[in-house]
């Protein structure tokens, strides 16, 4: 068996992809899958959500864009947390565009997978040849998004670029799930959004969704998912719904 490959995409910033990644990879982690958690955005948030970053001179996945055949293998940290390893981003990566084959990560990735069940790529908030090598090696993407009037429009631009990487580079993309965060239905506004969503793009791509949880930002501020710093908070129920139809529809 070979590990499905989510990746956790949006190219608005702020809409919580760091905050699922991170805490979808604990969930699947807690069930007993085994999760490979890349963090494929130079912030490197993803990894600090697991307390971890890269070591002075450690392989990151960037140095797959530094033109060498790395083995991404030796740059994988194990977390401190159950069944979840971390393949750290490299903070002073300012790579020039060009130089991203898109079909690198995928090939990297590739003889890493027959040891984890999940890889999930964390990536940033941009439409560059890094967020098109995720989705060229990704078999599903989750895409975060806020309820607002602007929600429609940003997911649009991105679906426009999946399914263009579907077409063109990628057959084993699969399936994009559009994931409401910060949500409030009491709001109409949100209501709206929402209706809008699934009229655009069809309700079974709406994915379960995650309530306003304080305890999501402290956690991280803590370098921990939500989880294992306060257990019985909401937004753990949440992620759990989320691992449950990931672990239906993407990892049956
Ligand atoms: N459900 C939630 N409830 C409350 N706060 C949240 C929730 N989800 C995310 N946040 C907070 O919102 C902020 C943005 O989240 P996060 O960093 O995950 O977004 P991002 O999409 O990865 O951002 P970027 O585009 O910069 O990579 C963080 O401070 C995070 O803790
Ligand atoms: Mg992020």
């Amino acid at each position: 068996m070979s590990a499905r490959v989510i990746a956790v995409s949006n190219r608005k910033g702020g809409t919580a992809k760091t905050t699922t990644a991170v805490n979808l990879s604990a969930a699947l982690g807690a069930r007993g899958r085994r999760v490979l958690l890349v963090d494929l955005d130079t912030q490197g948030h993803a990894g600090l959500g697991f307390g971890v970053r890269a070591a002075p001179g450690a392989v990151t996945v960037h140095d797959l864009f530094r033109g060498g055949g790395q083995d991404l293998a030796e740059g994988i940290r194990t977390s401190a947390y159950a069944q979840v390893d971390v393949l750290p981003a490299d903070r002073t990566f300012a790579g020039v565009a060009e130089r991203v084959e898109p079909l690198d990560l995928a090939r990297a990735l590739d003889p890493l997978q027959a040891a984890y069940d999940a890889v999930v790529i964390d990536t940033a908030p941009t439409a560059d040849a890094l967020l098109v090598s995720a989705l060229a090696a990704a078999h599903h993407v989750i895409v975060p998004t806020l309820l607002h009037h602007l929600a429609l429009d940003g997911v649009g631009q991105f679906a426009r670029s999946f399914f263009r990487v579907a077409a063109d580079l990628n057959p084993h993309l699969a399936g994009m799930s559009l994931l409401p965060v910060q949500v409030d239905l009491r709001m109409t506004m949100q209501r709206e959004a929402l209706e809008q969503l699934a009229a655009r793009f069809g309700r079974q791509r709406l994915l379960p969704g995650i309530r306003p949880d304080i305890a999501l930002a402290e956690a991280f501020g803590c370098g921990r998912p939500v989880r294992y710093f306060k257990s019985r908070s909401r937004s753990v129920e949440d992620f759990e719904f989320l691992c449950d139809r990931m672990l239906e529809v993407v990892l049956n």
